[in-house]
């Protein structure tokens, strides 16, 4: 179990009361405008379910964590961090924040908390980071953090009637810190 506390923030462990706030969280359309679906309640479900069975897990493998404001215990985003490929030490990491607080750099507040921790905690060597070609607003969360494009994948997410193309960024441990 873990727990980041930063300036405005605390990611933490998902917990049963925070079902009704997480689902409402998950509904909301623009979190998905540049995923191919949106999550169905028994996503949602799943979705809680795997961060608890993870939270378990020796060595942990991943990290889906709840994102609250220090202020207000409900849940208003989420960050993942999750093992891609562990002979290079290499780990994803992801974001989303309630539409009402995007414009107040809370998505980048809390992945920098969660790339201090793999590199510092999990030694990571690089992290790595997909987006939609087109999601401008990730795009700009990766280059604050430091990411750099790595790649352009072409053509790899059917969207909308069409196929789209993906972003790769990434950050090497010995860029971190910044
Ligand atoms: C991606 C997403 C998390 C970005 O949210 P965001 O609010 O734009 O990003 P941040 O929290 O980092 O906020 C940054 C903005 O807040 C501003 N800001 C205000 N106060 C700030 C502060 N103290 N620190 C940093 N930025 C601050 C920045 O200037 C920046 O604005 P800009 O992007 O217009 O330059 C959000 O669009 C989202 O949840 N999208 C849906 C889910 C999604 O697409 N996830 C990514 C999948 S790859």
């Amino acid at each position: 179990m873990v727990t980041f506390t930063t300036e405005r923030l605390v990611l933490r462990e998902f917990q049963p009361t925070d079902w009704a706030t997480f689902r409402a969280l998950e509904a909301e359309p623009a979190l998905y405008y540049y995923e191919p679906a949106a999550p169905t309640e028994t996503d949602t479900q799943a979705y809680v379910e795997r961060a608890q069975a993870e939270a378990q897990q020796t060595p942990r493998t991943h990290y889906r964590l709840a994102l609250t404001r220090l202020s207000e215990a409900e849940v208003c985003g989420r960050v993942t961090l999750a093992q891609l490929n562990p002979a290079i030490r290499e780990w994803e990491i992801g974001w989303a924040v309630h539409p009402r607080l995007w414009g107040q750099g809370f998505a980048t507040e809390a992945a920098r908390a969660l790339l201090a921790f793999a590199f510092a905690e999990l030694r990571a060597h690089r992290v790595v980071a997909f987006s939609h070609a087109e999601n401008a607003a990730s795009l700009r969360v990766m280059r604050r953090l430091g990411l750099q494009q790595e790649g352009l994948l072409r053509a790899t997410r059917w969207w909308r009637d069409a196929w789209s193309n993906e972003v790769v960024f990434a950050i090497l441990e010995q860029e971190w810190p910044l």
